[in-house]
Formats: structure tokens, sequence, C-alpha cells
């Protein structure tokens, strides 16, 4: 089983970022397919906690090749400070490859966003994902490789910075930026991360034709997905599994595995409606227990139960063939715990996630009950030596979305992760 997806199934902030270090262990290639700095993963190691926005966990694991995808959207500035700050920790980054098809960001993206999320109101990550896929699609963006022919990036950005203070200036009555000192500032960070670029699909392609076994790491997660998400208040790429495919370079006929990574519980960041959301003290005990502020922005999440009605989408939309269950052990001390197996809209059952945020509004659960465990598992090893409610709690989950587990994870560490089929 050489080529593995790892996917969100919620609103992201799962806890792909231990799992994937989880499974790099293993893998010899990470790729991340799409997202930019708007992601953030936590890693806990022994003694040490890492924060990652833009480079994929796998760079803790320096005997595999770690892949930003020509799907992501790069901020250079943003790389650089990821790349000293592994330095200083002594972390070794040669292992690190940038497609030279990805997007760049740019200063007035971030601008644009703070700007039109004033309006919006979508509650953005203020860093320039939605304006940088915006120009990636009416083809005014700036991949890597423009960036390494330097006369033809002078004539074109030049004209496009010039557009974008237009916009800024007469549009937003916002000043402008300096045209050649961005120019400057965007080829030194170039000459800086240069050695990293290659053609990151073809590199992909010959690893799995050698039969290496590569992991492609989603950011964000499944309703956070610009066509399959709650739009409009979703992130502007494909956290879905179709993305790896388009953001990595790689063909569905190559991938054997798709992994669904489920929080025991439910949060979301940023606005929008969130059927199971707690406004009272049980939210803000998951929030608490949970640690739920964002990696990125440090915003408090927003928490509630677990909802089968969108991990049964999820299963559906990714074509999930494994579960990765993670952060049960902030359930430990519940009494009891909820699942949302249903929505009660206007009167009406339904069972499948709607097509609308305005339906979605008017969704309230239809929840089952189950006892908790009332004892810690943070040290459990063994699937057999979790508790017996834990295991009707995951056994539910599964039967709710029709797909088995595979990794459970009880703890933020690497040894808490109880392994029930392998992976790789
Ligand atoms: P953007 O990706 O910064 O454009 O933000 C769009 C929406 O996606 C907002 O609701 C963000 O809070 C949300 N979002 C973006 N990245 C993440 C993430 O890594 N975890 C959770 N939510 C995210």
């Amino acid at each position: 089983m050489p080529a593995v997806i790892l996917v969100g199934a919620q609103w992201g902030d799962e806890g792909k970022g231990k799992i994937t270090d989880f499974l790099a262990d293993q893998a010899d290639c990470v790729v991340r397919y799409q997202g930019g700095s708007n992601a953030g993963h936590t890693v806990e190691l022994d003694h040490d906690q890492f924060k990652l926005h833009l480079i994929p966990s796998g760079i803790l694991h320096p005997s595999k090749t770690c892949v930003i995808g020509n799907g992501v959207a790069v901020d250079l500035g943003k790389i650089i400070e990821e790349l000293d700050g592994l330095h200083q920790r002594g972390i070794d980054t040669s292992n690190l490859r940038i497609s030279s098809r990805a997007s760049v960001v740019m200063p007035y993206h971030k601008k644009l966003d703070e700007i039109e999320d004033r309006t919006k109101k979508i509650g953005t990550t203020k860093r320039g994902i939605g304006p940088t896929y915006a120009d990636k699609i009416s083809r005014v963006g700036f991949r890597i490789c423009d960036l390494l022919h330097e006369e033809y990036f002078r004539q074109k950005f030049t004209l496009e910075a010039g557009n974008k203070n237009r916009l800024l200036q007469k549009f937003y009555g916002e000043p402008g930026f300096d045209v050649e000192e961005m120019l400057e500032q965007l080829l030194a960070q170039i000459a800086v991360i240069k050695d990293y670029v290659v053609d990151t699909p073809l590199l992909i392609h010959r690893d799995l034709k050698a039969g290496r076994k590569v992991l492609f790491e989603g950011a964000q997660g499944t309703l956070l997905d610009i066509d399959h998400g709650t739009y409009p208040y979703v992130t502007s790429s494909y956290p879905t599994a179709g993305g790896a495919c388009v953001g990595a370079g790689i063909g569905p006929t190559e991938m054997d595995r798709v992994i669904g990574v489920v929080k025991a519980y439910t949060t979301r960041v940023g606005e929008g409606p969130f059927p199971t959301e707690l406004l009272d003290e049980t939210g803000e005990f998951l929030r608490q227990r949970g640690a739920e502020f964002g990696t990125t922005t440090g915003r408090p999440r927003r928490c509630g139960w677990l909802d089968a009605v969108i991990l049964r989408y999820a299963a559906r939309i990714n074509g999930l063939t494994d579960l990765a269950i993670t952060k049960l052990d902030v359930l430990d001390t519940c009494q009891t715990v909820k699942i949302c197996v249903a929505y009660r809209y206007k009167g009406e059952l339904l069972t499948e996630f709607p097509d609308t945020d305005i339906v979605l509004a008017g969704c309230v659960p239809e929840y089952i009950e189950m006892p908790g465990w009332n004892q810690d598992i943070s040290s459990v090893t063994a699937y057999r030596d979790l508790p017996a409610a834990t295991r009707d709690y995951i056994e539910k989950i599964e039967e709710l979305c029709g797909v088995k587990q595979a990794l459970v994870a009880v703890g933020p560490k690497r040894d808490q992760t109880i392994v029930t089929r392998k992976i790789f």
C-alpha cells in the first residue's frame, strides 16, 4: 500500500499533525497538497513541541522526503521563518522539496484578505489564502517557477502589483505597496529557498514507481473544502481526497487508501453554523481540556459533541477506507457522551449533510447518549485494554459512518497511538 491520503473529516484541527507525524515514521515521503500558512500543526516529541504551518510535519523525520506540493499557497517569508526555527533547534531540512508550480502568496494578498474579510466576515486566518487562490484561478497569480526567471518576473510583477495598488487605493482607499521594494524582497527570498525547488509531481511519481511509501497530508478539513464544505465559510482550496491528486500531480489510480482523521468531538474556527456547538460549560470544558485554541491565530475554537452526519458525509466525499480517531482522552471525565445521528430541520428528519448553510443553520441535532468511561485512558497501548465504554463509543462511530478505525489516539505524544490496522 504505497500511496495513502490523510484528510480531516470535520472542520479542521482534528489532530492531523500528530497522525501524520506517526505515519511519517513508516512512510518514505510526506506530501502537503493544498492550503498554506493558514494551517497549523502541533507535534509533540519527548520534551519538545513544534508548531508548523507550511512545512509538513514529516520534516522531523530526517530520512524522509518532505514535499510542499503544487497545490499549496506558499508565503516565502513564512517558509524562511519556519526553516530558521527548525535550524535553530538543530533540525536538518535538506529533505525538504518545494514544488516549482506552487503559488506564491504576495504581500498584497495578505492585505486584501484582511480588508475583504471585514465585509465578508468569513473569519479567515488573514494569511492571504483566498486572494492567492483567486489570482491563480484568474491566471494573474505567480508560481515559484516564475520567480526563478528574474526578467520575466520583474516585468509581469510590476504590471500586476500596479493593478493591485490601484485596487487597494481607488477601490478600498488604502495605501498601496512600494512595487520595487516588494520585488527586491521577493527576489531575495526566492534566492534563499531556490535549492529546495524541484518538479515535485515528477519526484513523487518516481517514488511511487520505485515502490516507496508516500503519505499525502491534507490541511484543514472536509467541511472547509471550497466545493464540499460549508460554503462560503470555507477555505479556498481542496482539503478533500480529490485535492490530493490535483495538488500533488498524481492520478487517482495511484492512490491506495484514504484515512479520515476524526476528533472524538467537534470543533470549528471562524464563522458559520455548527449544529452540535455547545455554548455552555460542557463546551468550555472541551475547549480547556482539549486545548482548543488555534495553532495559527490563537483563536478559541468553538466546541461541541461529535456529529455523525458530518462523518458519514466525509466518508462519502473522500471515499474513506479507514478512520484515525483522535483526542479520545479529552472525554475521559465525561459521565455521558453524545453523538448527533441526524438533524431535525423544520420538523423533517435529515440524515444527509445539507448542501447549504441556510439549511444547516436551522438544523437541530438528534442525539444518542452513551455512558462515559470515567477513567484515564492516556496510557493504554492496546485496543482490547480500552474500557468497554470507550470501545462502544468507537464502534458506534464506525457503525454510524460505515468506516473502520485503524488508529486511535489517546494523547498528544507519538507513543499514545493505538494501531488496530496497519497503514503501510
Ligand atoms: P482562510 O483559509 O484563512 O481563508 O480561512 C477560511 C476559513 O477556514 C475560516 O473559517 C478559517 O477559520 C478556516 N480555517 C483555515 N485554516 C484552518 C485550519 O487549519 N483549521 C481550522 N480552520 C481553518
